[in-house]
């Protein structure tokens, strides 16, 4: 996108091509390459690279199952009594569908396969349930990823992400966000891939971290060790806390955005010192320090998104003005800078971000600079940070 063109270069290689990336590596002699997106690293960029002796962070194929297959996950988790929704896992349509027509009660249907976030369906009734399954399991909209779907209880509460690193021996804990997936306000709409969040989330108790950190993210990291798979990244379980208790929706084998969007203002140490230990098995030795403000991060989408997002280039206005507001970092994300001009590329756009001694402030600042940004078809979520 075009923002790191401010502070570096950016290569026009794909982050799928990844024979292009091992050379554009070995040529420049890279010293630590860190993978954002799960798609490289479901098609193994990590194994690939390391096989060829180069430093990277992020889990192997082995490793990164417990994103990319949800049947794997939901399995993982029953063996290990980690405590998730309900469910069952069908490889046919018609099987599937009694199941789902079995019950009167909502449910939720999750392509096994990555489907870059818009995989997962909340079905309310019999028609949407019919509707869903006929357009993975019969239509095969998302290809391959849908031939396997998890049927699960829908679970009502509050949900929060959190982030571990992992270097096969050291967890370090990052401190809980709270995503908002869905499009439209007060959870309508379909499900995206984050319309924005913020951090800390008060009710989220250092008790209630300690119980996730040994009861859900060590058990993740034994379990996958008896199976002779060493998880070394970072781990990101989505939870929902039904009446405080947690329950793991999801994990995810990367950073989460916009959840990092959010971490990266709070943390006061340096994210390079950590990545870089958690890759060498040093992670005891490295430091996170976070500070105590409140942070808000709202996203700024293309008209259409997540279904058919409108990906022509249209001029940016007001990004320099709002980046004036005291506290606000915007982040790039379906962005381009072309003629020194920054234009929409498709997708989620912009991430606002600021920081505040209260959540009002922040959110405030936030908004504030979103109202002063302007591009055709601008779309974004005016209740982050106000719902749960
Ligand atoms: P996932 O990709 O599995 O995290 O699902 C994406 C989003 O769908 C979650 O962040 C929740 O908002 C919602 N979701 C997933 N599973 C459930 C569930 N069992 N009950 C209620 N909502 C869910
Ligand atoms: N915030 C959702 C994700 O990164 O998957």
């Amino acid at each position: 996108n075009g923002g790191p063109q401010r502070v570096g270069i950016n290569i026009p290689i794909k982050a799928t091509d990844i024979p292009g990336l091992l050379r554009f590596a070995q040529e420049k002699a890279i010293d630590l390459t860190v993978v954002g997106p799960e798609k490289p690293l479901a098609m193994g960029i990590v194994d690939v690279f390391k096989r060829h002796g180069l430093r990277i962070f992020g889990p192997t194929a082995k490793a990164v199952q417990i994103e990319s297959s949800k049947v794997f996950a939901k399995e993982l988790m029953l063996q290990e009594g980690i405590p998730t929704a309900p469910f069952m896992a069908f490889s046919a349509y018609h099987p599937a569908l009694n199941y789902a027509l079995s019950s009167d009660e909502p449910f939720v249907i999750k392509v096994d396969g990555l489907a870059d976030g818009k995989g997962v369906y909340i079905c309310k009734n019999e028609q949407e349930k019919r509707e869903v399954l006929e357009k993975v399991m019969v239509k095969r909209v998302h290809g391959e990823a849908g031939d396997r779907v998890v049927i699960e209880k829908r679970l009502k509460g509050i949900e929060v992400s959190i982030h571990a690193l992992f270097d096969g021996t050291t967890t370090v804990m990052f401190p809980a966000s709270q995503d908002h997936k869905s499009l439209l306000e007060h959870g309508e709409g379909p499900n995206t891939g984050g319309m924005g969040c913020y951090s800390p989330v008060s009710r989220f108790t250092s008790d209630l971290m300690s119980n996730v950190k040994h009861l859900i993210v060590q058990t993740v990291f034994s379990a996958l060790a008896k199976h002779e798979i060493l998880f070394n990244a970072c781990l990101y379980p989505g939870l929902m806390l039904v009446n405080g208790k947690p329950y793991v929706l999801e994990f995810n084998a990367r950073f989460g955005d916009p959840e990092m969007q959010v971490y990266v203002r709070r943390l006061n140490s340096d994210l390079f010192e950590l990545l870089d230990c958690c890759v060498a098995g040093n992670l005891e030795h490295a430091h996170a320090e976070w500070n105590n403000c409140y942070t808000a991060c709202v996203v700024l989408c293309a008209r259409g998104y997540p279904e058919d997002p409108d990906h022509n280039a249209y001029p940016i206005y007001g990004l320099k003005e709002a980046e004036e507001i005291e506290g606000v970092v915007i982040f790039h994300a379906g962005t381009m800078f072309y003629d020194r001009v920054y234009t929409t590329a498709g997708g989620r756009i912009l991430n606002v971000t600021a920081v505040g001694e209260t959540l009002e402030i922040a959110l405030n600042r936030v908004y504030e600079a979103v109202d002063m940004i302007m591009f055709e078809g601008k779309n974004f979520r005016k209740d982050i940070g106000k719902v749960t």
